[in-house]
This record gives C-alpha cells, sequence and structure tokens, in this order.
C-alpha cells in the first residue's frame, strides 16, 4: 500500500529536499506551506521526476488550517501515514530587543505549528496502523546563540515536546523523533548568510566551527528523514537525532 506523507514547510529549503526524497521513496507527498507559489513549485518538480505529489497552502498557526489540510489529505487518500514538520521561521534580534511581536510570531510558528500539526495528525496516522512524526529541530535548541533566542527557545521546547508526544502514542504505532542539523546548505542559514552582504565570510567561519568542515547538505538531512520513516526504524522513537557533523559531541567534551 502506497503510504501518504504531509511536508509542511516544503516549499523551500530542506522540506523541498525532504519531499523530493519521500517521494523518491514511493510516497505520496502533500506539499503544505503558506507561500502556494513555493508549494506548488515543489509538488510539480516531483511530479516531472516522475512521481507523486500533491500540494495544499496552509498556515500551520493556524488549527483550522491544519485541521482542514489533515482531513482534507485523509479524505482524498484513505489514510495518512507519515508527518514530516519542516514550516519554521526566525528573526535575528538579542534577548533585550526581541518585541513582544517577533517572540510571538516565532514561537507560533515554530512550536505551536508542530504542536498543531501533531495533534490533528497523530489520529489519523493511528488510525492508519501508526507511521513517523519527524519534527525539524536545530543545533540551536541545545546551545545558545547570539541574536536567535527566540529561535533557540522555540526549537529547545520543540525538543521536549517530541518527547512527550512519543510516549503518549507510542502504544499507538507512532514514533516521533526530532532532527537537530547544524547549518546547511540551504534555506533559512544560507538566505541569513546572504543577508550579511558577505556570505562567503559567514559560511568559512560556521565551516572552520564545524568537525566535518563542511555544511551539512539538504540530500544528508533528507536521507534521515526517509530513514525514520522506513521500517528500518520501526523501534526508534523519542530520540533527537544529531545531524551536524560531530558539533553534538564536540560541544559535550
Ligand atoms: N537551513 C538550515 O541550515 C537549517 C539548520 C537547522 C535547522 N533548520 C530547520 O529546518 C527546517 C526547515 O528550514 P529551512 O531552512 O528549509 O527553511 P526555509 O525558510 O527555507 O523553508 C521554510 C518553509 O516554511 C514555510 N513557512 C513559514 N511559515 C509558515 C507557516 N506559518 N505555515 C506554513 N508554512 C510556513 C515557508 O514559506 C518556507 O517555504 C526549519 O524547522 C529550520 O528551523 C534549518
Amino acid at each position: 500500500m502506497t503510504q501518504t506523507a504531509i511536508v509542511t514547510g516544503g516549499g523551500r529549503g530542506l522540506g523541498a529536499a525532504i519531499a523530493a526524497r519521500l517521494a523518491s521513496d514511493g510516497m505520496k507527498v502533500i506539499v503544505a506551506d503558506l507561500d502556494e507559489a513555493a508549494a506548488r513549485a515543489t509538488s510539480d518538480e516531483i511530479r516531472a521526476a516522475g512521481y507523486t505529489s500533491e500540494w495544499e497552502t496552509c498556515d500551520v498557526t493556524q488549527e483550522g488550517e491544519v485541521a482542514a489540510l489533515v482531513e482534507s489529505v485523509v479524505e482524498r487518500h484513505g489514510s495518512l501515514h507519515h508527518l514530516v514538520a519542516s514550516a519554521a521561521i526566525e528573526t535575528r534580534a538579542k534577548l533585550a530587543d526581541t518585541t513582544d511581536d517577533d517572540w510571538n510570531q516565532i514561537l507560533d510558528v515554530n512550536l505551536k505549528g508542530p504542536f498543531l500539526c501533531m495533534k490533528h495528525a497523530i489520529p489519523r496516522i493511528a488510525a492508519s496502523g501508526g507511521g513517523s512524526i519527524v519534527l525539524m529541530g536545530s543545533v540551536l535548541g541545545f546551545i545558545g546563540q547570539p541574536s536567535y533566542s527566540a529561535y533557540c527557545a522555540s526549537k529547545g521546547a520543540l525538543a521536549n515536546l517530541m518527547k512527550q508526544a512519543s510516549i503518549e502514542h507510542a502504544a499507538e504505532g507512532v514514533r516521533v523523533n526530532l532532527v537537530s542539523p547544524s547549518a546547511t546548505d540551504t534555506g533559512l542559514f544560507l538566505r541569513m548568510a546572504e543577508s550579511t552582504g558577505n556570505p562567503d565570510a559567514i559560511i568559512d567561519m560556521v565551516i572552520r566551527n564545524n568537525p566535518m568542515q563542511r555544511l551539512g547538505t539538504g540530500d544528508e538531512i533528507a536521507a534521515t528523514v526517509s530513514f525514520l520513516c522506513s521500517p528500518g526504524a520501526a523501534y526508534l522513537s523519542g530520540a533527537v537525532i544529531p545531524l551536524d557533523g560531530g558539533m553534538a559531541a564536540r560541544r559535550i567534551v
């Protein structure tokens, strides 16, 4: 039976790479994004490559939209097996300069969004015989980074929400894990580097600080998400999986 997966934030960056990978694994992939053009473009690209995909617009901060997304997928396909929560935003401001609006917006998209997606997807995944939820965390959920206080807080809280969901729903066959990438060659990181006007300097600095001396790639993140959605990961739940070239290990010693 063909499995069905929703990828939020699938219009761009890591979400787009993950959507393409899951589709090439043989899943029907629903690319869900706030940005209609981006969602459509990812989905079109997947279909052009010969795989199965649809797109839907959805603001993950709006419970009604999340519920409608999940219901429409189940209505059309009869089941839902996997959810990848990749939609997120960041702003750069020191804690004392973070506005109330920025704080609320980041926590809404990065933490409440995955909460709402899990709330509505979990019962459907359980009813479909079980499956996998992958939350997109960040190394910044486990360390501080100047000017990222709201983002760091959102990703740290997401890790504990993942653990909570994994133990509450394990008996229903719903596995929940969080991947924790460091800077990769796509998405938020690249745009942040470009916005400084000197992207090469930022990228060089990040590379020098990474034990593997390079950025991660979208394909590498997608390969791990693919594994987490595969039968090989059947006993894997409640885990934080570092995808960071060894950065987390180095911090511990
Ligand atoms: N890119 C990196 O190097 C990196 C590193 C560590 C962690 N991450 C995490 O990986 C995930 C993906 O990041 P990315 O770099 O691909 O980001 P991105 O900005 O390239 O893509 C995020 C997508 O989410 C969508 N989105 C934003 N708000 C939304 C909302 N309210 N509802 C629905 N969709 C919304 C955007 O339209 C965009 O298409 C995020 O959770 C991010 O925190 C990324």
